[in-house]
């Protein structure tokens, strides 16, 4: 596909890794191109990164059509950059657009694009330990009605965003709040897709949870609000008894490329990943008895995210003595090890650009 490049006249300095963050910081250019049924995806260009116009009638700003992907690119000690598993991302992102009927973009032209966006902008990978260049492609409706319908123009963007950590904790454990009251998603809904709806209704409960001290909500079921889901930033994993339980995919909860590079890690280690129904009141259970041995969280932009508190109900438990357990730690260092290029990757998840 041919992708038209207008390079900034006006290109920034790259940022001292200090200062990253998550998500503050944008590159020089992003990708753009526009979908209407007669053309399919169409004028697939990288330009200036800067403000997208849209009519006030966008569907996007009425009836939220809108989903989203994060993967990350990774720089090596050798100096040259990867992708970590961008397929997944895709299938996933395909998935999304499925849900909420946006138009799919066929697999290899959202790889073709992808790469070219990302090589386009790889000198802002930056190379500091533990920072990367997190890529945000995202789609939306851009039919110029307020009719309720099937999107049929849309506009899909990748922007990037050299970043550091995403918890301010870094990899130190972060503490969680259970959700009792605002749910985020039921079965049947969306909350398997990475819509933008899922996230804006999680934002009343997260600012409670802030204000009481604690990083993010984790999430419980919609219908009966006893299983345990997955935070919004990220997906859980408990080891109890010497059991790693990690909620099963429901419908209600994110396929997660982390949750599952993390599951076939676990795997290959010989400890046995139970994808289950784990009820509040069993994570409490273990909590109380001592058998909780560690609950961490995993996502692309959280990494591997070990969780050092644990509140339900007003009451509040410590968990692994407030540090990284064992299980944490080697799921961390492996998986970014990898994604660093620091160790063998015998799953073929890396992509060199
Ligand atoms: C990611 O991990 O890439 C996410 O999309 C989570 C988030 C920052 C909303």
């Amino acid at each position: 596909m041919e992708i038209k490049i207008t390079e900034t006249t006006a290109p920034n300095a790259k940022p001292d890794a200090a200062t990253l963050g998550f998500g503050r910081i944008f590159t020089d250019h992003m990708f753009m191109m526009d979908y209407e049924p007669d053309k399919g995806w169409h004028d697939a260009r990288i330009i200036p990164f800067g403000p997208i116009v849209l009519h006030p009638a966008a569907t996007v700003l009425h009836y939220g059509s809108e989903i989203f992907e994060g993967l990350k690119a990774y720089r090596r000690a050798d100096g040259k950059v990867q992708l970590f598993r961008p397929m997944d991302n895709i299938r996933r992102m395909n998935d999304s657009a499925e849900r909420l009927s946006l138009p799919q973009i066929p697999e290899e032209m959202a790889l073709e694009v992808l790469l070219a966006f990302v090589r386009h902008e790889q000198d802002w990978t930056p190379s500091a330990p533990g920072t990367s260049l997190y890529i945000r492609p995202f789609l939306f409706g851009n039919d110029e009605t307020l009719g309720v319908h099937t999107v049929h123009h849309a506009t899909f963007v990748i922007i990037a965003s050299p970043v550091g950590s995403y918890y301010k904790e870094g990899i130190n454990p972060v503490s969680i709040m259970i959700e009792d009251a605002d749910v985020r998603a039921v079965r049947g809904g969306t909350g398997y897709a990475k819509c933008g709806g899922n996230y804006a209704a999680s934002c009343r409960a997260g600012e409670r949870a802030e204000e009481k001290g604690y990083s993010q909500v984790l999430w419980l079921d919609g219908v009966e609000r006893k299983y345990i889901e997955e935070v919004g930033s990220m997906n859980v994993m408990f080891k109890v008894a010497g059991e790693i339980i990690t909620p099963k995919l429901t419908g209600a909860i994110l396929p997660g490329v982390t949750r599952r590079s993390c599951i076939a890690l676990l795997k290959e280690k010989g400890y046995t990943v139970s994808e289950r129904l784990f009820s509040v009141e069993e994570l409490q259970r273990a909590l109380s008895d001592g058998t909780l041995e560690e609950a961490w969280g995993c996502g692309t932009a959280a990494v591997v995210s070990p969780i050092g508190r644990l509140a339900y109900k007003d009451k509040e438990y410590t968990v692994s003595g407030g540090k990284i357990g064992p299980v944490t730690q080697y799921l961390y260092d492996t998986l970014t090890g990898i994604q660093w290029g620091k160790q063998k990757d015998p799953f073929g998840w890396t992509l060199p650009l």
